[in-house]
C-alpha cells in the first residue's frame, strides 16, 4: 500500500495512522504529503488529519501503481517524468546498465521520440508514451513476434473500452481507419540469446493531434467523446501484456496467429509493402503465417514478408 491508496481509502486519516501502516515517522509522512501536493493532489490538513480533496485524472507513478490489480513481472518499477527526450532512449540506457526486467518509464511529453525506422513520433502532453525493459528467454529471431503480440494486448485493452480496433501489420493499431497506437521493439542480442528488449508503446489517448496528422491519426478521446484516465488504461494494458508475454514465453507464438489474423486490417485487400530500401511488394494481404510473416498473393505467386511498412493500395 502507498500513501495515496491510504488517503483514497479513508475520508480523513491522521499522520500517525499513515505512519503506522507504512512503517515510517510522522515527519516522513508529512514529506510524502508535500510531494503529493507538489505533483497536483489537493490535500487538506487539519488537526484531525489529512483529507484528499480531488484527484481528477491525475497521471503519475502513484496513480499507475495504485491501479495495478496484481504484481506484474513486466512492471516491477514504474517511473513517471513530466518530460523526457524519449522513454525509449531512457530505458535503453538502463538496459545497458543491466537493470532488471520490468522497469517501465512513462513520460507526459517527449521531445525527441521516434518510431520504427527512426521516423519522428509526435508525443504531446495527454498521450500515453512508455517503454518497458524485457529480458525474455527466447531466440533473437523470435523478438519480432513479440512486437506482433503486443498489438494484440492493445487491441484487447481497447475492447475493454468498447472500442473496436484493427492491427495493421506489423504492429500498428488502427481505429476507424486511423492510427491510434504504434509499437517499437528494439533489442540487443548475441548470436543465440537476447540481452534485452525495449518495447516502446505510444497511444493517442487525450492528446491533441497535430493538424498534419489529423487525417491519419485518431485519439481515444476523439473516439469515446470523453477524457480517459490514463493510469487506468495503462494498468489494464500492462495486465494484458503480462498475460500475453507469459503465454508467448511459455508456449510460443502459434497460439496468437488466429487472433492476429482475425483482427488484421486490409485482409484480402490489395496492399503494398515497402521494405524501406525501395523494394515494394504489392498483392492481396492474406494475413500472417505461423512465423508472423505476412503472406502476400502477388502477380508472380505467394510471397512471405518479414518486415516493412504496409499501405492499403490506392488506385
Ligand atoms: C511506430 O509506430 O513507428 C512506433 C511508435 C513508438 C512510439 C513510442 S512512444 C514511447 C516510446 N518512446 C519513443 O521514443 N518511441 C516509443
Amino acid at each position: 500500500m502507498n500513501i495515496l491508496e491510504i488517503l483514497k481509502s479513508k475520508e480523513i486519516v491522521s499522520g500517525s495512522a499513515i505512519g503506522e501502516v507504512l512503517g515510517i515517522s510522522r515527519a516522513a509522512v508529512h514529506k510524502q504529503i508535500n510531494t503529493l501536493k507538489q505533483i497536483g493532489y489537493k490535500i487538506k490538513s487539519s488537526s484531525k488529519g489529512y483529507v484528499l480533496i480531488s484527484n481528477k485524472n491525475l497521471f503519475n507513478e502513484y496513480e499507475i501503481e495504485s491501479k495495478l490489480k496484481k504484481p506484474l513481472k513486466i512492471c516491477k518499477t514504474v517511473k513517471y517524468y513530466k518530460q523526457l527526450p524519449s522513454t525509449q532512449t531512457a530505458v535503453k540506457k538502463l538496459a545497458e546498465k543491466n537493470f532488471e526486467e520490468g522497469f517501465i518509464i512513462v513520460a507526459e511529453k517527449q521531445t525527441n521520440s521516434y518510431g520504427r525506422i527512426k521516423r519522428m513520433w509526435s508525443s504531446n502532453a495527454g498521450g500515453l508514451w512508455f517503454s518497458i525493459l524485457l529480458k525474455p528467454s527466447i531466440r533473437p529471431d523470435e523478438a519480432s513476434k513479440l512486437a506482433l503480440i503486443l498489438s494484440i494486448a492493445l487491441k484487447r485493452t481497447l475492447k475493454e473500452y468498447k472500442v473496436d480496433s484493427e492491427i495493421k501489420w506489423s504492429n500498428d493499431v488502427f481505429v476507424n481507419g486511423r492510427k491510434i497506437a504504434g509499437i517499437l521493439v528494439e533489442m540487443s542480442a548475441e548470436q543465440d540469446r537476447i540481452n534485452w528488449i525495449v518495447a516502446g508503446i505510444g497511444i493517442n489517448i487525450n492528446n491533441k493531434l497535430p493538424e498534419k496528422f489529423a487525417d491519419i491519426s485518431i485519439s481515444l478521446k476523439k473516439v469515446l467523446g470523453r477524457e480517459v484516465d490514463r493510469a487506468e488504461f495503462l494498468a489494464e494494458l500492462l495486465a494484458k501484456i503480462e498475460d500475453i508475454y507469459n503465454d508467448f514465453c511459455n508456449t510460443g507464438f502459434e497460439m496468437f496467429v488466429e487472433e492476429y489474423n482475425w483482427n488484421i486490417a486490409y485482409k484480402n485487400e490489395i496492399v503494398s509493402i515497402d521494405d524501406g530500401y525501395n523494394n515494394i511488394v504489392s498483392g492481396v494481404n492474406l494475413g500472417i503465417d505461423k512465423d508472423g510473416k505476412l503472406i502476400v498473393n502477388t502477380k508472380v505467386g505467394l510471397k512471405k514478408i518479414i518486415s516493412g511498412t504496409l499501405r492499403k493500395y490506392e488506385t
